[in-house]
């Protein structure tokens, strides 16, 4: 069978795997899934990141500090961070970025001081970044512009004209379930429009399952439900969209298929 599902990002460490995490990715293999991006939002999450991408072949790490989790960190988290980058399974700095939902998490000054910190730790590395961005697309846009990084930025919620401000910049747009829901609009404009070599399939699994699994505990498998949304939008095949993203996510994290 041919492996055509590549999901460029999840959370397999999430506490929603706990429960049957070993048999569910040890069978992902057999079910389409070639290759997985396991984020890492936290030193910890990181970690944990990395020690599912020692375990199985097909997990690929990203280590990196999410902005819902830059606040309180300790002295030497760039060191921490710095010798994490430097295991053989760590693909990219992710997720990183700004996220200005909740009016109460972290501030958004030290969300941007730990942001810029990895972008150029990124810069320095030659390492792909994995931008979160929520609500926060000047500021992203802005820091983007700046240190110029290669990467994606995951989960895309900006608008069609971000997207081309994004894909002129070199970088990758990842779209997953919400392309699915009900209310997707700015998404299916986005999907309409990516360059065909600059979308990455992805899930943020635990999260966002496509529907008809919307609420549902999301997982690399479902990646297809978002495909056909995005190909039927863009009048090709399911699988041609898969093969898209295989192909782009291969290139930008450096994986051999
Ligand atoms: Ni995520």
């Amino acid at each position: 069978m041919d492996s055509l599902i590549f999901d460029s990002h999840a959370h397999y460490d999430d506490e929603a795997f706990d429960s049957d995490r070993e048999e569910l990715l040890a069978s992902l293999p057999q079910k389409g899934v070639c290759h997985v991006i396991n984020a890492g939002a936290s030193l910890k999450g990181s970690a944990a990141s990395i020690a599912l991408a020692e375990k199985y072949d097909f997990i690929h790490a990203a280590a990196g500090i999410h902005p819902e989790d830059a606040f309180g960190l300790p002295e030497d988290w760039q060191e921490q961070l710095s010798q994490m980058l430097s295991h053989p399974k760590v693909v990219a700095l992710g997720e990183i970025g700004l996220d200005y939902h909740y009016e109460d998490a972290c501030p958004r000054e030290i969300q941007q001081q730990v942001f810029e910190a990895q972008l150029r730790m990124a810069k320095e590395r030659d390492l792909p970044v994995i931008v979160h961005d929520r609500e926060a697309h000047g500021d992203v846009m802005a820091l983007l512009e700046k240190y110029r990084p290669r990467g994606v930025v995951h989960c895309f919620s900006g608008s069609a004209e971000m997207a081309r401000e994004v894909v002129a910049l070199g970088m990758y747009i990842g779209l997953g379930g919400a392309v699915t829901f009900k209310n997707a609009r700015r998404p299916l404009e986005v999907a309409a429009i990516v360059p065909p070599d600059r979308l990455l399939n992805e899930t943020d699994a635990p999260y966002m399952a496509p529907v008809p699994y919307r609420g549902k505990r999301c997982d690399s498998t479902l990646i297809p439900y978002s495909a056909a949304k995005i190909g039927d939008i863009r009048g090709v095949p399911a699988a041609e969209v898969l093969r898209w993203g295989r192909q782009n996510a291969a290139e930008l994290f450096g994986i051999t298929l």
